[in-house]
């Protein structure tokens, strides 16, 4: 009875870790083992049992019984030999699944992505915070203002009107993404006209189609713009909408353009922002506003350190229940 307990300890527990716990890859067969232990005893102890009461008889029935009782012993001592056989063919296998690693919970899992959309007018951070978040969790970046004012660009070079819808609708469709040059499409006058093409809804339409798709990209993308919660990502797991008094952004544009080399003037600067701002929240077709969803941020008092250390807690708890 103690060996019987003995093994069953020895060899169950392992199988008790791998269905509850740890996982190991032998319980199948320590259970089959310990089967195999357990109908050895049996076995002996009916052999034992058999011996015993064979004594204590007439000699005669005492031959008798011990010829059956070893054809019975013989029949049945096989099923411990099948099950220990079993044992080893389970061995081999888990043996050869543990060496080669071909086991269910090593298959890649399926690529899986995770969208951040980050909106907000014009000098708010907002591309500077999304290039910073996607560094840091080695996600994709879209500046989807890039593609607007790449629409615009390409109106400009071919001294086309900003306001041909057609024309305008056929140059979204010719855009492509790895092809966004920031050092050209960054000039101010080209972002004038950026918003102009903007409030158009076949380029809307045609850009934001390509935008979905680049949000789809694993393991993750940030895409900062004006109507990323709203319409391009509105089932995004984290939205950001970055805001700045007017005169913060001014003054920042103002601090760019004269690090550079550039000239400018503060006041003329407010003045292009505040009507950028009116026309971007103004129309008609996906307006800027903040997603009913979204995490404000006022970044007027703010560095881009302090944004980015609150935009990471939120990501981290969204990525944190997205894996449960
Ligand atoms: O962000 P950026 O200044 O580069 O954007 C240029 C213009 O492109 C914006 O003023 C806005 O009119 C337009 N835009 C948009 N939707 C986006 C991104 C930019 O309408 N998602």
């Amino acid at each position: 009875m103690f060996r019987l307990l003995a093994s069953f300890a020895v060899v169950a527990i392992p199988y008790a870790i791998e269905r509850f716990g740890l996982r190991v890859r032998f319980g199948l067969f320590a259970l089959l083992f310990w089967l195999f232990v357990c109908q050895f005893v049996l076995i002996l102890a009916v052999d034992t049992l058999l011996q015993d009461f064979a004594a204590s008889l007439p000699e005669w029935l005492e031959q008798a019984i011990t010829t059956v009782g070893s054809y019975v012993i013989i029949t049945f001592g096989i099923t411990p030999l099948i099950t220990l056989v079993l044992a080893a063919a389970y061995l081999i296998f888990a043996l050869g699944q543990w060496a080669f690693g071909r086991d269910e919970k090593d298959r890649p899992t399926p690529q899986t992505h995770f969208t951040i959309a980050i909106d907000g007018p014009a000098a708010s951070g907002k591309g500077t915070l999304a290039r910073r978040i996607a560094e840091a969790y080695g996600f994709h970046h879209l500046d989807t203002g890039l593609t607007y004012r790449a629409v615009a660009k390409a109106l400009m070079d071919q001294n086309m009107p900003l306001d041909d819808e057609f024309l305008a609708e056929k140059a979204a469709r010719t855009i492509d993404l790895t092809k966004l040059d920031r050092s050209v499409l960054s000039a101010h006058d080209v972002g004038e006209a950026a918003s102009k093409v903007a409030v158009m809804p076949a380029v809307r339409r045609a850009l934001v189609a390509m935008q979905h798709s680049f949000a789809e990209r694993p393991p993750g993308a940030v895409l900062d713009g004006r109507d990323i919660g709203t319409v391009v990502c509105p089932d995004a797991p984290v939205k950001l909408y970055i805001t700045a008094s007017p005169e913060a952004r001014a003054q920042r544009r103002y601090a760019e353009i004269k690090s550079g080399g550039g000239s400018a003037k503060y006041d003329e600067i407010l003045e292009d922002l505040t009507r950028r701002d009116a026309r971007d929240m103004g129309r008609t077709d996906s307006p800027l506003k903040p997603a009913a969803d979204a995490h404000l941020l006022d970044t007027t008092e703010m560095d881009i350190e302090t944004a980015f250390l609150s935009a990471k807690t939120l990501i981290d708890q969204a990525l944190a229940k997205n894996k449960h």
